[in-house]
């Protein structure tokens, strides 16, 4: 039996406890209060202040493993290796140890019999990023590994164990190489390791193989970052107040590294998912023909689950769209298998991903009922679409790339299912114009996803902040106004407008909204000072802090309080929460709340400018 994920997940806690690293929780795979990103994409998301400089609760070595979702893998599921939702093994030194600490100890974490992994060392290679005209070529990580190598008496040689590569491979920020990232974001080159699989080079992706190869044989398993730099207004780079270190190993990839077959679909992550859609489908897994519809099958429903569990339904928007994309793929592909699918014959592959996965991300009793009617009400009204589109299909006698494009956006279409349908009708549908196509869309999706990601940082500075203290006004006028049973279900800021749901059990008056937009700017004309405090999670809860029930918090916790004095008990507002913050209400201006609605039983949302 090969390496499961429960074993994996504590020798890997043992390890770095053993190294002095405290756990912190993962954040929601939806980020509060974050308008860069639709998705946590990264275990270092809720370390962003700590990397640019503040001090954080539980010390300078920390470790956690974050569920994260890259949703522009999307359209790579299917090959052996990629997936939507991963796992992200990190671990963080806030200005502790740096390069020689950091290479050693994921070295013994990989190859250490004992308190690691056990993987042979000869297959294990290395990169460092070779340096540009701005920054150095990373020497001391080529030393380092060099000295490492040689003392498991393997010979190391640059190009052979050691490859250097420019920026767009050794070089990590949240927004990638240094010539993307906005002003004020911190990064800085990295040090990769990949594991060698026994497969040929397949000739197709270039003459020579090597780490960054995209042949398969070659597995990237965890990737060391020395955030050391911060972005500048003029394009330069300069020094963070701290030299850190930002690591982050994919789970799934480790097990398949231990279990020396690259395919992630083996290994206990998704194994029992797999078997379900074997039975859903009637397929055989080991069947190369329909392996790579199966694999999409079981991811796509795996990421959904996770998403509903993290509070999102389906939707036309953001995240809800995602998820909604993510629900009909899986559809067309299992209605492509098994055409007499049955809705409710997709329950035990979600119930496998809540049975995989229980009392880690989820209690599998309570949370079936919650997640289950969501798939089933979304693939009902699938369905119908569904047919519709393949009716559709049916009536065109010739088609080009856009429209076939077209019936995968609208009807959520893979371009092989259009095509198979078409030559039967004798149709041929190029895949060169129909990828041309798709990388139209992507190019401008991606432009689009920069420039959220642009937008959201540069005003992380200014309006997003006054926002994010609004944010705490209102929800504690919120309480004052509506009673105890207010409980907030998430929050968003653009650089625009505040928007804020939340539960209550009465239903909320015209004039109710008007008396909480009145406390709020009652509050912001008293220019009451927002500090903070450090505090035990118990006390915290205590002294009555307002938390987010969606959020996991440490034992230590900082909360965010505005009162007219020092003594936190005594406060108007106090909230868990990791800042920034202004420094008095005043700076927040004059809120109003533009809109009110219902969104769902008991459910409300406030947008506010
Ligand atoms: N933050 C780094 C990554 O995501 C470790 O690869």
């Amino acid at each position: 039996m090969s390496l499961t994920h429960r074993k994996l997940r504590k020798i890997f806690s043992a390890f770095l406890e053993k190294h002095g690293h405290v756990e912190v929780p993962p954040i929601s795979l939806v980020p509060q209060n974050d308008p860069t990103t639709l998705f946590t994409g990264s275990g270092m998301q809720q370390f962003v202040p700590y990397l640019l400089g503040q001090s954080h609760p539980q010390g300078t070595r920390l470790f956690n493993i974050q569920h994260c979702i890259r949703v522009q893998d999307i359209e790579e599921v299917g090959d052996n290796r990629h997936d939507t939702l991963f796992e992200m093994m990190g671990n963080w030194s806030l200005g502790d140890y740096f390069k020689k600490e950091q290479l050693n100890n994921f070295f013994t974490f990989l190859t250490d019999k004992n308190e690691g992994l056990g993987l042979d060392p000869n297959k294990l290679f290395v990169t460092a990023f070779e340096g540009n005209n701005q920054i150095p070529k990373d020497e001391k990580s080529i030393e380092i590994w060099e000295k490492i190598f040689k003392e498991v008496e393997i010979s190391v040689k640059i190009n052979e164990r050691i490859f250097l590569y420019p920026a767009k491979d050794n070089w990590w920020s949240r927004a990638g190489e240094p010539n993307n990232m906005p002003p004020g974001e911190p990064g800085g080159p990295d040090s990769e390791v990949f594991y060698q699989f026994d497969i040929e080079h397949d000739p197709a992706f270039g003459k020579e193989c090597h780490p960054n190869c995209d042949c398969g044989r070659f597995l990237e398993i965890g990737n060391s970052v020395f955030m050391q730099y911060k972005k500048m207004t003029d394009g330069t780079f300069e020094n963070l107040p701290k030299m850190n270190v930002d690591f982050g190993g994919g789970l799934e990839r480790f097990l398949a590294a231990a279990q020396n077959d690259p395919d992630i679909f083996k290994t206990d992550a998704f194994s029992l998912i797999i078997k379900a859609v074997e039975v859903a489908t009637q397929t055989d897994y080991r069947n190369p023909s329909t392996q790579s519809s199966m694999r999409i099958i079981a991811d796509h429903l795996k990421t959904a689950t996770f998403i509903i569990k993290d509070g999102i339904t389906p939707s036309n928007k953001e995240q809800g769209y995602v998820l909604r994309r993510l629900l009909r793929r899986a559809l067309v592909k299992i209605r492509a298998l098994n055409e007499s699918f049955s809705t409710e014959s997709v329950s035990p592959i979600v119930a496998a991903v809540l049975s995989t996965y229980d009392g880690i991300y989820f209690d599998a009793k309570s949370d079936t009922e919650k997640i289950i009617p969501v798939i089933h009400d979304e693939i009902s009204k699938f369905r119908l679409t569904l047919d519709r589109g393949l009716r559709e299909l049916e009536k065109i006698s010739d088609i080009n790339a856009k429209q076939a494009f077209d019936l995968y956006q609208s009807y959520g279409f893979p371009f092989e299912i259009t095509q198979e349908i078409l030559k039967e009708k004798g149709i041929h549908l190029s895949k060169e114009e129909y990828d041309t196509e798709v990388k139209r869309h992507q190019d401008k999706s991606r432009s689009s996803a920069q420039s959220k990601f642009k937008g959201g940082l540069a005003d992380q500075s200014e309006q997003t902040v006054k926002y994010h203290t609004a944010t705490h006004l209102l929800h504690q006028a919120l309480f004052d106004v509506l009673g105890e049973s207010v409980r907030q279900e998430g929050s968003n800021i653009t650089a625009d407008r505040l928007r804020f749901d939340f539960q209550c059990v009465v239903r909320p008056t015209d004039e109710d909204i008007k008396k909480v937009e009145t406390i709020i700017n009652e509050k912001i004309n008293e220019s009451l000072p927002m500090r903070m405090k450090v505090m035990d999670k118990s006390e915290a809860e205590k002294i009555g802090a307002r938390s987010f029930f969606k959020e996991k918090y440490p034992d230590q916790v900082k909360i965010y309080y505005i009162g007219k004095d020092e003594d936190i008990q005594n406060a108007y507002s106090k909230e868990f929460c990791g800042g920034p913050h202004v420094a008095n209400t005043k700076e927040i201006g004059k809120i109003n709340i533009q809109r009110f609605k219902k969104i769902g039983s008991n459910m409300y949302r406030v947008y506010a400018e």
